[in-house]
């Protein structure tokens, strides 16, 4: 296994909305661990293939405290949604900037596993707002895209100031 490089703000490569994954092979399993071993050792509890650079429709999240429950979500949608919650969120392609975001309460994901069978799966709270968090990275959307111009405007010179 490897650690992959994570793609950071301004990277316009961020912004590709990610291509259905249609091989469950072995170098999608590959890719599954190096992205969770690449997550575990940021640290973080999310990684969308978009941040590694891989434009597919793959996340690895483990909201647990001691990385024993990871989850792979291959084509994930959610099927579901409801209820409201407000939760401060990072990221490893924002580092160092945290906002609050809205977000639903409670959310059903549809996904297929790494090797490809149909799963289901029902969160809330944190999980709930992870698996919205990556499913945004698919799309090519970041958590800041979810904030008032002004306080977006802000967060990106903080990072600015961050990265130099
Ligand atoms: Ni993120």
């Amino acid at each position: 296994m490897s650690i992959l490089t994570i793609l950071t703000l301004p990277d316009k490569r961020l912004k590709t909305v990610a291509k259905p994954v249609e091989e469950f092979d072995e170098s999608l399993k590959l890719l599954a661990d190096d992205m969770l071993e690449t997550m575990y050792a940021a640290p973080g509890i999310g990684l969308a293939a978009t941040q590694v650079d891989q434009h597919i429709q793959l996340v690895v999240i483990d909201v647990s405290e001691d990385n024993s429950e990871p989850l792979v979500l291959v084509n994930p949608r959610i099927v579901e949604k409801n209820g409201i919650q407000k939760h401060e969120e990072g990221c490893l392609s924002v580092p160092g900037i945290y906002a609050s975001v809205k977000r639903a309460e409670h959310v059903k994901v549809s996904y297929q596993n790494v090797i490809g069978e149909s799963q289901e799966l029902e969160a809330e709270g944190l999980l709930a707002v992870c698996i919205q968090h990556e499913l945004d990275h698919l799309k090519g959307i970041v958590f800041l895209d979810h904030l008032s111009v002004l306080k977006k405007k802000l967060a990106l010179k903080k990072l600015e100031k961050v990265a130099t």
